[in-house]
């Protein structure tokens, strides 16, 4: 039988973590909890929290540990998280694995990690290369998948492509610096505990999720 788990996609900005976790929803009807999309989404509010969290995302660091518990904790405790759900994103700092290990225990689900591996010249290209349609969110990259008619959506070609504030050259610099600072030790931690596995990113996103869902179903999910 397949018991419930949380899969934590670990890995750099431009990993290609949200695309993955977008396939495993779309096909598996597995839930992507994003907790880069709740913040983009947080910040379009009025409120205090909402400009502190617009500050510190578009410098590229980190937004504080219990800002971004208190949402996950909220988030999964929805109703479409009863079974098997993605966190994309979390935990990013040893503070927040730890907060996961409560809530693993609190959800009575393992974790199951999987680091996607991608060489960092690679995930410059991809960030700073990425634009998307505001209309549809179609994401293009300008080295790799670039739009017919450069700057405008296919679809919508009324709509002008946006760029992420924090996908800048130098906000990606600070996001990498960021990321092998606070979360590459991760990868250490749930190799430790045997629930770590490490897919190659630096290839077609087909060919990782495959290699994504057969690790769902075998992956050491003991805590
Ligand atoms: P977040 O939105 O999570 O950004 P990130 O980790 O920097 O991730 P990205 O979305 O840029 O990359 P990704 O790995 O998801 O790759 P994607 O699939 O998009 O976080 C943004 C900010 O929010 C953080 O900087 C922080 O401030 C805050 N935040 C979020 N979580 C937090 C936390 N837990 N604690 C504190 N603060 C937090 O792909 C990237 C590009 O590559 C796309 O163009 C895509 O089309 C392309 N691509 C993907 N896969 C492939 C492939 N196989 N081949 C070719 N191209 C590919």
């Amino acid at each position: 039988m397949f018991m419930s788990k949380i899969i934590v996609l670990i890995g750099a900005p431009g990993a290609g973590k949200g695309t993955q976790a977008r396939l495993l929803e779309s096909r598996l009807g597995i839930p992507q909890i994003s907790t880069g999309d709740m913040f983009r989404e947080m910040k379009k509010a009025d409120t205090p929290l909402a400009k502190e969290v617009q500050k510190i995302m578009s410098s590229g660091k980190l937004v504080p540990d219990a800002v971004t518990y208190e949402m996950v904790k909220a988030r999964t405790s929805r109703d479409d998280c009863h079974g098997t759900f993605t966190l994309d994103g979390f935990p990013r700092t040893a503070v927040q694995a730890e907060m996961l290990e409560t809530l693993s225990k609190e959800l009575g689900k393992p974790v199951v990690a999987i680091n996607i591996d991608v060489p960092v010249e690679i995930l410059e290209r991809r960030l700073t290369g990425r634009r998307s349609c505001p209309v549809c969110g179609e994401i293009y990259n300008i080295y790799f998948k670039a739009p017919k008619r450069k700057g405008f959506c296919d679809d919508h070609p009324e709509a002008e492509l946006e760029q992420r504030s924090d996908d800048t050259e130098e906000k990606v610099k600070v996001r990498l610096e960021t990321y092998e600072e606070n979360t590459k030790p991760l990868l250490a931690y749930y190799r430790k505990s045997g629930r770590l596995e490490t897919v190659n990113g630096d290839r077609d996103a087909e060919a990782i999720y495959k290699e994504l869902e057969s690790l769902i179903g075998t992956a050491n999910a003991t805590v």
